[in-house]
């Protein structure tokens, strides 16, 4: 496939916003835009020479207050495919660590001209707040247990590649859905493009009210058991995700054994599946826990996929939002 240069161009026409916060505030065709501006540049991580001049003049600044291995390093392949300069910040090895504020930081970060934040942050709401004071860009690369965009965008795009539609599709999240990010924003973007969700777990790890996120979205709702053969029976996707304990103040289950026992993965229980389900995590993993490795390393897994699209989604929103008017050149 060609790189389709005449789509990005009507794609950023149709772009207008500063930031990506969340997929709540996204209409569908405009996640369908995101998805079509990273179908063209999935081709681009095949050619001999991965790189394109897009954003070249373009600073990214990818500022990370807690760990990740996949959304840090795709940004900042994303940004380079696209020949922009980007700068990883640790906060521990900033001044941060030195009782400078987030905003100050923001600010002085805007004062070398950058253009681009990619902002991931423990406390939901950050990547907003950020955004209401900064002339750059902003991307929320996961903001607490509230939206994690990007990675709901290339869990769209890869249940589209592998099922050729998301309209109808049976999709059970499974597991901590309480303390997840990647199911609120899945089940903003899944209901909007008319998939039917269901949420499965132990009722600790529901928050409730969650059947009401659909609607409130503009979609269908979403609907809730607490039972696995349930959540299995009738999928065509499987979203599993990990006990977050770290955004837990309480243990919520009796133990990951317990946890395993009831809302494990395992080859066995999957002989109840639709013969061409897809298995998807959005990492990192916990092998023996949510789902056995014959599970996460067999013929149904797609993680490793997920992984692969993440940077073409990565690349398309780092190029839609550079090409969206800046409050400045709004006014000017
Ligand atoms: N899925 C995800 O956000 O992974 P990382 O924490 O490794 O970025």
């Amino acid at each position: 496939m060609a790189f389709a240069t005449t789509d990005l161009t009507t794609q950023t026409a149709r772009w207008t916003r500063k930031d990506l916060l969340g997929l709540r505030e996204l209409s569908a065709e405009e996640i369908r835009g995101i998805l079509q501006t990273a179908g063209s540049f999935r081709e681009i991580s095949l050619r001999p020479i991965k790189k394109v001049p897009v954003l070249r003049g373009k600073t990214v600044v990818n500022l990370f207050f807690e760990a990740s291995t996949r959304t840090r390093t795709s940004f900042e392949l994303a940004a380079k495919r696209l020949s922009a300069d980007i700068v990883n910040i640790a906060p521990q090895h900033s001044s941060l660590s030195k009782g400078e504020t987030v905003l100050d930081t923001v600010r002085n970060l805007e004062a070398l001209k950058v253009d681009i934040l990619v902002i991931r942050h423990a406390a939901a709401g950050v990547p907003h707040l950020i955004a209401q004071h900064a002339t750059s860009s902003v991307i929320n690369a996961g903001d607490g247990a509230h939206e994690h965009p990007t990675q709901a965008l290339l869990d769209l795009f890869t249940i589209q590649e592998k099922k050729g539609r998301i309209e109808g599709l049976n999709v059970s999240i499974i597991g901590d859905i309480a303390h997840s990010r990647v199911a609120r924003s899945n089940i903003w973007g899944l209901t909007k493009l008319g998939a039917h969700v269901t949420v499965c777990g132990p009722p600790t790890l529901i928050p409730p009210q969650i059947e009401r996120l659909g609607h409130v979205a503009g979609g269908a709702g979403v609907a809730v058991t607490h039972d696995l053969s349930s959540a299995i029976h009738g999928a065509d996707v499987l979203m599993l995700l990990r006990i977050q304990h770290e955004r837990q103040e309480a243990m919520l289950i009796p133990s990951l054994r317990e946890f395993r026992l009831r809302y494990g993965i395992t080859r066995e229980r999957l002989e109840a599946a639709k013969p061409d389900i897809l298995i998807m995590h959005p990492g990192p993993v916990n092998r023996g826990v949510e789902l056995d490795s014959s599970v996460a390393d067999g013929p149904f897994s797609v993680i490793l996929d997920q992984v692969t699209n993440g940077l073409a989604v990565r690349m398309a929103v780092l190029y839609l939002v550079s090409g969206a008017p800046k409050v400045d050149e709004e006014e000017g």
